[in-house]
C-alpha cells in the first residue's frame, strides 16, 4: 500500500541532496516544486517531482494507493519543535495576571512562583494523570503540525519526581505517533528543601539523579538553566561533565534573564543547541561562529515575558544556523503552536518566510539530533508532512498568524486527523 499525494499547489522544503542543517543565507533559499506529487509507502517519502513528470507506473497502479487531491493546497513537512516542556501539572495562569500586575519572571521565581510552583503542582499529581494532561497537549501539537518533538524534565526537582516525568516522556513515546526526545532538566531550580544548601542538590542531580536516568535509558539529552538566579556556569559544567560520562550530550538554556556565560559554557561542552539568547552580543555571536551548536530561539517565551528579542538577524547577516522552538511551558510559553513560532520569527526577529520555514524544520531537526530522518522532504525520510487548506502561497502561512490552515496531517505515512476521506484511484 501507499500513498500518492497529487497536483499539490506547492511542496515546500525539498531537498534531492539533504543537508543536516542551512546556515547564514543559504537560510532564505527553500526547495520548492510547484504543481507536485508526494508518494508515500508505509512510513518513509518514496519519491517525490513535478506533475509534469508524474511517473507512468504510478497512474497505472492508483487504483492501488490511497489517493489525496491536493489542489490549490500546499505540502510541508511537518514541523520540529526541538524544545519544550510539555508535561507539566495544571497551569499558571495566576502569574500570568501577576505579570500584567508588574511583576517580573525573576520577581515571580524569588517569591518561590513560576517553576516550583509547577514543581508542588506536579509532584502532587499521578503518574497517569501527569500523562492524561500531557497527551491533550500532544494532541493539540499533532493538529497544529507538530510530527517531532523533544520534551523535557524539570518539574520534579527530586529523583523521584524527575523519574516520573521522565516516565511519562518515555510513555508519549511508545503511544503517540509523534517523534519525541527526552531531555533530563533536573538542573532547573534549586527546590525549596534544598535553598540553604545548593550544593547538596548539585550532588543529588550528578550523584543519583544522572546515574538513574541513565542506567533506565530514559533520556537522550541533559539541559541546564545556566542563568543569573539559577545555574551559575561553574555549576553548569560540573553537571553537564557528570552528563556526558553517561553519554547525555547537552541542550542548554542559556542566556534568557542575562549574558550569563550560558553560550559559551555550552559551545565548551558540544551542546548539541544552545537555546533563548535573548541576551546576546557580538561576542556569543562569534563565539557560535563555524560550530556544530545549533542556536535556538524561542520567540514565544520573549513575546510571553516581555523580554527583548534574541538577534536572529545578526546571527543569520553572520553566517549562523538558527533553529526556532515553541518552549511550550506553563510558565514562560504556554502555546506549542509552531505556525504561530514562525509567524513571530517574521514579525519580531524579521526573518524571511523562507528562513522561518528552515528553522522550524531542518535546523529544529537538527536541534534534536533528527535531521538525518526528519525535517524537510526527501526520499527515504519519515514521512511525517501536513497539506494545508486552499491558500494562496507559503508565505501566507506564517503571514495569516491567528488562522489555522492546516488540513490533513500525515505522521510515519498515516492520515491521523480527520481529513476528506481520500478518493481511491484519484
Ligand atoms: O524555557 N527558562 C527556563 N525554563 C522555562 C520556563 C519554565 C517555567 O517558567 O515553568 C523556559 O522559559
Ligand atoms: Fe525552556
Amino acid at each position: 500500500m501507499g500513498l500518492l499525494i497529487k497536483n499539490i499547489k506547492c511542496l515546500v522544503q525539498t531537498e534531492d541532496h539533504p543537508v543536516h542543517k542551512i546556515c547564514g543565507r543559504e537560510m532564505a533559499k527553500l526547495g520548492l516544486i510547484k504543481d507536485a506529487f508526494l508518494f508515500i509507502q508505509d512510513d518513509k517519502i518514496r519519491d517525490f517531482g513535478s506533475m509534469d513528470e508524474y511517473p507512468a507506473a504510478y497512474q497505472i497502479s492508483e487504483n492501488n494507493f490511497d489517493v489525496i487531491d491536493a489542489s490549490g493546497k500546499i505540502v510541508f513537512p511537518s514541523f520540529c519543535d526541538s524544545h519544550t516542556h510539555l508535561v507539566y501539572a495544571g497551569s499558571r495562569e495566576q502569574e500570568f495576571t501577576d505579570k500584567i500586575r508588574g511583576l517580573s519572571y525573576a520577581e515571580i521565581a524569588e517569591r518561590g512562583g513560576g517553576i516550583l510552583n509547577s514543581v508542588a503542582k506536579l509532584r502532587e499529581t499521578s503518574e497517569d494523570d501527569l500523562y492524561e494532561q500531557s497527551m491533550v497537549r500532544i494532541k493539540e501539537i499533532i493538529s497544529l503540525g507538530t510530527g517531532a518533538v523533544e520534551i523535557k524534565s524539570g518539574y520534579g526537582l527530586s529523583t523521584e519526581a524527575e523519574l516520573k516525568m521522565l516516565r511519562v516522556i518515555r510513555k508519549i513515546r511508545d503511544t503517540s505517533p509523534v517523534e519525541v526526545r527526552a531531555t533530563f532538566l533536573g538542573a532547573h531550580a534549586i527546590p525549596e528543601d534544598f535553598r540553604k544548601d545548593r550544593r547538596k542538590y548539585i550532588d543529588l542531580i550528578i550523584n543519583e539523579m544522572i546515574p538513574v536516568v541513565a542506567s533506565e535509558k530514559l533520556a537522550d539529552f541533559i539541559d541546564v538553566f545556566c542563568d543569573k538566579g539559577f545555574f551559575t556556569t561553574d555549576e553548569t559544567e560540573k553537571i553537564l561533565t557528570a552528563g556526558l560520562r553517561y553519554g547525555l550530550k547537552p541542550k542548554i538554556h542559556a542566556n534568557e534573564l542575562d549574558f550569563s556565560g550560558g553560550v559559551q559554557t555550552g559551545l565548551k561542552y558540544g551542546a548539541l543547541s544552545v537555546d533563548h539568547l535573548e541576551r546576546s552580543g557580538d561576542e556569543e555571536i562569534a563565539a557560535l561562529s563555524g560550530k556544530d551548536t545549533m542556536p535556538t530561539l524561542l520567540p514565544g517565551s520573549a513575546l510571553f515575558l516581555g523580554l527583548p528579542d534574541p538577534p536572529a538577524r545578526k546571527m543569520i547577516d553572520s553566517g549562523l544556523p538558527v533553529a526556532l522552538a515553541s518552549d511550550y511551558n506553563p510558565g514562560s510559553s504556554p502555546s506549542g503552536n509552531m505556525k504561530l513560532v514562525m509567524s513571530l520569527g517574521c514579525i519580531r526577529l524579521r526573518m524571511l518566510p523562507e528562513e522561518v520555514i528552515n528553522a522550524v524544520t531542518i535546523n529544529s531537526a537538527y536541534a534534536m539530533g533528527l535531521s538525518e530522518t526528519h525535517g524537510s522532504i526527501a526520499r527515504g525520510k519519515v514521512a511525517n508532512v501536513f497539506i494545508t487548506k486552499e491558500i494562496p502561497s507559503y508565505e501566507f502561512m506564517p503571514y495569516a498568524f491567528g488562522s489555522n490552515l492546516i488540513e490533513t496531517v500525515i505522521l510515519k505515512g498515516k492520515i491521523i486527523n480527520d481529513p476528506p476521506t481520500p478518493l481511491k484511484g484519484g
